[in-house]
């Protein structure tokens, strides 16, 4: 089915994130592993099979709609030098997902793609599920005080 050419290169938009999101997670994951920090490495690692499966999700969708996937460029990676920046960072990039998603889910409703707009919205609750699980860590580090935080995630 030939897709609208907006929605198209929202999705792409959308998959450039995607997966510059994934590598961000994934270093932050494999650099908590090599801290000792097991706990921290697995959400972190989790929450990049999930972007990963978004990027699939977008790319499955502008292949239906007769678009072409790009999935070579990538945006600028902010990787934190340790982990409370990690975790500022991704919050950072979790507030940009959703702003993007909300505004990706408007140009689907005035180019009446709606199935495409339902596609971001779930989406859309995934990233806010991110930004609240990074958000619990941020509180329990402000409350436990860093090292007493990074104790409870070592294995
Ligand atoms: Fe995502
Ligand atoms: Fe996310």
């Amino acid at each position: 089915m030939k897709g609208d050419k907006k929605v198209i290169e929202t999705l792409n938009a959308l998959l450039g994130r995607e997966l510059t999101v994934v590598n961000q997670y994934i270093v932050h994951a494999e650099v908590c592993d090599n801290w000792g920090y097991a706990k921290l490495h697995d959400a972190l690692q989790k929450r990049a099979v999930v972007e990963m499966k978004h990027a699939e999700k977008l790319i499955g969708r502008i292949i239906f709609l007769e678009g072409i996937p790009v999935v070579s460029e990538l945006e600028k990676l902010h990787i934190g030098a340790d982990i409370p920046k990690m975790f500022a960072n991704d919050h950072e990039a979790e507030i940009d997902a959703s702003n993007r998603y909300n505004a990706g889910i408007l140009v689907c409703g005035d180019a009446k793609d709606f199935v495409t707009r339902e596609l971001l919205e779930d989406i859309l609750g995934e990233e806010d599920g991110h930004i609240d699980d990074i958000e619990k860590v941020q509180d329990q580090i402000q409350q436990m005080g860093l090292p007493q935080f990074l104790s409870t995630q070592k294995s």
